[in-house]
């Protein structure tokens, strides 16, 4: 068994939710070709086990387990025998996420319920999972995937919004009493990324016809590779930032926001009737 300090790449051991695709699976393998075991946790579990043993035929060091985060005790259960397995984990990725919604007024609750579950509980069972084994072993790193939406009001995805405020008020609360534990807490805090999730997603709750829409392009997003966001966030993961924003002009938007609030909403109100108006979608 091996003990601390906290090893990134070369013997650690990084536990990946969302692993199977995106900026999960980015994660996954920027750090195993840099030397870390990586476990790739999804519901997609031949996903995750196909993207595990690509990664081990390049020679990195993955394996891969089916989980769906809103059960805490399945979460439990892994974190326990991946502690057990491997003596030690080092950082946790708390990045399973869904997407939801368009008009509030047309969501039902169960889509509600779901986006809470995933994105708000999915997160809290990990973290409680992992929090104490890190505390014990007096290292580890968790990083929380928030969004630009966890920051900004966010009114194409509403409830998505309300989930990533709560994933960045968790991680900067628990960051500050983490800290004389050894352990380190994060939000990353992306804007748009070209993954599937832009599209609805797998697991997500957009309706099609929306999707189709949005597939089209409305207005361009300027998205980011996974890669390219990985290798920006990698960096101020390692220096221990607590709120990572990326790319560049999300970071100037937040800037804005705290600068002027009441700006910043007009703006995106504004935005939220163009993009209406270029998607043919009558109130
Ligand atoms: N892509 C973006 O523009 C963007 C921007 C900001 C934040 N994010 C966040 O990044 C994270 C990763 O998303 P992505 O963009 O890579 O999307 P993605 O759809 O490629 O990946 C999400 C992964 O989560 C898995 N998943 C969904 N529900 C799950 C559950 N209950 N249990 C376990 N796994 C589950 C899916 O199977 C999928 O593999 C999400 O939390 C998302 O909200 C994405």
């Amino acid at each position: 068994m091996e003990n601390g300090p906290l090893n990134f790449y070369s013997g650690g051991v990084s536990l990946i939710t969302g692993g199977a695709s995106g900026i999960g699976l980015a994660f996954g393998k920027e750090l195993a070709r840099r030397g870390c075991h990586v476990i790739l946790a999804d519901l997609q579990k031949e996903v995750a086990e196909k993207e595990a043993k690509l990664i081990e035929a390049e020679g990195g060091k993955a394996s891969s387990a089916f989980l769906d985060v809103r059960d805490s005790r399945a979460f439990e259960k892994l974190i326990l025998e991946l502690k057990e397995t491997h003596g030690r984990i080092d950082t946790l990725f708390n990045n399973a996420g869904v997407v939801s919604g368009w008009e509030v007024k047309d969501d039902p609750i169960e889509d509600w319920n779901y986006i809470v579950d995933v994105n708000i509980k999915g997160v809290m069972n990990g973290t409680l999972a992992c929090y104490k084994v890190m505390v014990e072993q007096g290292f580890g790193h968790i990083i929380n995937t928030a969004s630009v939406a966890g920051i900004l009001p966010a009114p194409f995805v509403v409830s998505y919004g309300m989930t990533k405020h709560a994933v960045v008020g968790l991680s900067v609360s628990l960051r500050a009493q983490a800290s004389r534990y050894g352990v380190r807490v994060s939000a990353l805090c992306p804007g748009f990324i070209e993954t599937p999730i832009l599209e609805g997603g797998k697991y997500g709750r957009v309706g099609p016809k929306i999707v189709e829409k949005l597939k089209k392009r409305p207005l361009p997003l300027m998205a980011l590779a996974p890669e390219a966001l990985v290798k920006k966030a990698l960096p101020q993961i390692e220096k221990n930032k607590g709120l990572i924003v990326e790319p560049l002009q999300m970071k100037i938007l937040w800037w804005l926001y705290r600068l002027s609030p009441s700006f910043v909403l007009w703006l995106v109100g504004k935005l939220w009737k163009l993009i209406n108006k270029k998607m043919n979608l009558k109130p």
